[in-house]
């Protein structure tokens, strides 16, 4: 029972007494839940790749409910593969979202001042969601403030909604409560009357393709406010620039990479073969800093892994944060290496790396999302490189992702490309 204060006053540091437990499977019990954290890579591939286990409850993840009402993240079985293929995968695959990301990125380099301190994380993923927006739907989420905010504390939101009491909470009187609460209403107006807009005349953009392929408008809402929600890359790109900015060697061979693929014109896909050494860094700042840092599959029967039972109504646990930073799995792990990633380097075996997960329930988004990735970098590293402006090193905090606490303030220095 005292496991759940301690992992809940700091997730990951109580992971990281879990690593250096020497059993495969971990069994911790956190509060009235079972939970097994999975750590050999060979029972990670098992679990998530294949489909063999009892059917799967969403469990605690469906006090999310009360943000999104259902959509893929809080359906399993059928209906959800349903979705994935017929409305996640489909929209993913648009070949547009690059060419919004790397303008808009563009654009946000583009204002920033030399010198000044950005504080990276926020408008980073104030970035992110003005990429998805755009996709989506066509419009600029810059030029509503009242929107972005509203999306703001939905976010904050889905981490008190996970805890204990959350879906109870939602309906308290407690401020957090009620400006959610209100913080849906104006979210879900917007998106209610853009969904009706592209019923009576449709548009080329994604939400037109979503409504002409799904009939039911909540679920239709639900998709669009999870293609937000879901979105990791700005944890990425705060980590990989905190990464770059403290090892210059391998900023500089990145600099260079970028100056002779791209030669100062913007980066499109076709770019990516052209950037080996960007992928790498993305990679590498991946395992290091995996934006996604846990997650569950919860078993509706009993279940057994090689030696070990997980009972019914169990929790299976895994931790990129973990596996990613075992020493039992990857030499000196700590150190920020893209080179592990050269062609041909040695590495450890597969589901030893899986910061997109694996399996029927992993990320759909893992093509587009490292796409976007190498392009986003590229874009914002061809304009400037970035200094830290504290002296002590950001601390890695687990909310819903992996966040620097307290924000990442950083200098914009401009590179004579
Ligand atoms: C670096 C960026 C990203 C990382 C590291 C990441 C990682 C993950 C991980 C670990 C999961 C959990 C899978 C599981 O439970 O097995 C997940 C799920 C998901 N991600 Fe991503 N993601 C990223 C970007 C995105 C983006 C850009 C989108 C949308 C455009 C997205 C959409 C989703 C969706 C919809 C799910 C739920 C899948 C399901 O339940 O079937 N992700 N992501």
């Amino acid at each position: 029972m005292l496991d759940l204060p301690r992992f809940g006053s700091d997730p990951l540091r109580f992971l990281d007494g879990l690593r250096e437990d020497p059993r495969d499977v971990v069994p911790v019990k956190l509060g009235p839940v079972n939970v097994h954290l999975l750590k050999r890579p060979e029972y990670i591939r098992l679990a998530l790749e294949n489909e063999d286990w009892p059917p799967i409850s969403r469990g605690r993840m469906m006090g999310l409910d009360k943000w999104y009402s259902g959509g893929l993240i809080l359906t399993e079985g059928a209906e959800h593969h349903r979705q994935r293929d017929e409305l996640w995968k489909p929209l993913l695959a648009d070949p547009a979202t690059p060419g919004i990301a790397v303008a808009r990125a563009a654009r946000r380099a583009d204002a920033w001042v030399e010198g000044e301190p950005i504080e990276l994380f926020s408008t980073l993923r104030s970035l992110c969601w003005s990429i998805d927006w755009e996709a989506l739907c066509g419009e600029d989420l810059d030029a509503s403030p009242e929107l972005l905010k509203a999306q703001e504390t939905g976010v904050a939101a889905l981490v008190w909604l996970l805890g204990p009491f959350g879906p109870a909470r939602w309906g308290w009187p407690l401020p957090s409560s009620v400006r959610t609460r209100a913080a849906r209403r104006r979210l879900d107006g917007a998106i209610d009357a853009m969904i009706a807009a592209r019923r009576a005349s449709p548009s080329s953009d994604l939400l037109s393709e979503l409504v002409r392929r799904e009939d039911d408008d909540v679920l239709v809402r639900a998709t669009f406010k999870q293609w937000l929600g879901a979105d990791q890359l700005h944890g990425l790109f705060t980590w990989a620039l905190h990464l770059l900015a403290g090892d210059s060697e391998v900023e500089a061979r990145w600099h260079a990479e970028l100056d002779a693929a791209l030669d100062g014109r913007p980066a499109t896909a076709e770019d990516i073969r052209a950037l080996p050494y960007t992928v790498r860094v993305v990679k590498e700042s991946l395992r290091l800093y995996p934006p996604v840092w846990r997650f569950f599959r919860e078993l509706t029967a009993e279940y057994r892994l090689g030696d070990h039972v997980i009972g019914e109504g169990h929790v299976m646990a895994f931790s990129p944060w973990v596996t990613h930073r075992d020493p039992n799995v990857w030499p000196d792990p700590l150190r920020f290496d893209p080179e592990r990633w050269a062609e041909g380097a040695e590495r450890p075996p597969a589901l030893s790396y899986f910061p997109f997960s694996a399996g029927p329930y992993e990320c759909h988004a893992r093509g587009l999302a490292m796409t976007e990735a190498i392009l986003i970098l590229a874009t914002l590293g061809q304009r400037w490189a970035f200094r830290p402006v504290d002296d002590r090193p950001p601390r890695p905090m687990a909310t819903g992702a992996i966040v620097p606490k307290g924000g990442l303030r950083m200098r914009a220095v401009a590179r004579a490309a």
